[in-house]
């Protein structure tokens, strides 16, 4: 199947505009534990002007806001943005697209994206227009999910559906390209011109009760994934959860499982000349 960028975007969209309702009690708790290693990567201190790209409900523009900073989030969801409104009524959020934001250039002192860069069609793009509405001297920073190999909760699923699924199953179009690597992320940083990058896997945990948990969480509140899990047969289904259950069992504390998560984490700072 081609590449074709606009085939993304609208799946991508369809898919955000679906999981808007439900993000908040699902995927969110999956994205939360980054947001404090994400600000604190774009060095955000009390009064500078930052956006929050592909900000969903506005996560990273509060917890900014609520360090003193002014801050924006912009989304091409309006359903994200109807909840980041009411969440956080603190915060400007905009409805636009991240290849094509609708500010001035040079307008924001930092510009952070807490796992939205991977769902643009042309992530490239996307931080060229980061760094045009950063003012010279600003702070680029965002995450994307790390590879399943160093992601557990991603690599539970998709060797169980290798295992008792199909993984071609989704009807999905293909994405802008593979974004879940370091040298994916610095070299895209250094493409769109930013200076003194760096790109780190940072780790967390995912507290879920069980695997069924895990399929509903990622079902309501994620797009590809969504696809793929929907796409699997009902009798697969069972098979496919009981082996994430089987297989997560070690990551057990109590009556909860913490499954390990990790992302990229990637900064840069425009250059002042
Ligand atoms: C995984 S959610 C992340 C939401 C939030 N940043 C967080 O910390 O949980 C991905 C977000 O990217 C947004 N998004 C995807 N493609 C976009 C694009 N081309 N322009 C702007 N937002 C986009 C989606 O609408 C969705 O809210």
């Amino acid at each position: 199947m081609s590449f074709e960028p606009e085939a993304v975007r609208a799946f991508e969209h369809a898919g955000w505009q679906r999981a808007a309702a439900n993000y908040q009690d699902t995927f969110a708790r999956a994205t939360a534990p980054f947001i404090a290693p994400l600000l604190a990567a774009a060095e955000i201190e009390s009064g500078l002007r930052i956006l929050d790209i592909a900000c969903g409900p506005g996560y990273a523009a509060a917890a900014a806001a609520s360090r003193g900073a002014v801050a924006e989030g912009l989304d091409f969801s309006a359903a994200m943005v109807r909840m980041a409104r009411a969440l956080h009524p603190d915060i400007i959020a905009t409805e636009g697209d991240a290849e094509n934001l609708p500010y001035p250039g040079g307008a924001f002192g930092a510009v952070v994206s807490n796992f939205g860069l991977h769902h643009v069609p042309r992530p490239e793009i996307a931080l060229t227009e980061f760094a045009r509405v950063l003012a010279p001297g600003g702070r680029c920073a965002f995450t994307v999910w790390a590879a399943p190999a160093k992601n557990v909760a991603w690599s539970l699923v998709f060797d169980a559906i290798a295992r008792h699924g199909d993984r071609s199953a989704a009807h999905a179009p293909p994405p802008g390209g593979s974004f879940n690597q370091p040298e994916d992320c610095l070299r895209a940083l250094g493409r769109a011109g930013f200076a003194s990058t760096s790109a780190e896997i940072v780790k967390a945990e995912w507290p879920l009760p069980d695997a069924q948990a895990l399929i509903t969480a990622l079902s309501a509140g994620t797009v590809r994934m969504a696809a793929l899990i929907a796409a699997q047969r009902g009798s697969a289904l069972k098979d496919i959860i009981a082996d994430i259950d089987r297989c997560a069992e070690c990551y057990r504390r109590g009556d909860r499982l913490a499954i390990p998560i990790a992302a990229i984490l990637a900064r840069g700072q425009k250059p002042r000349d």
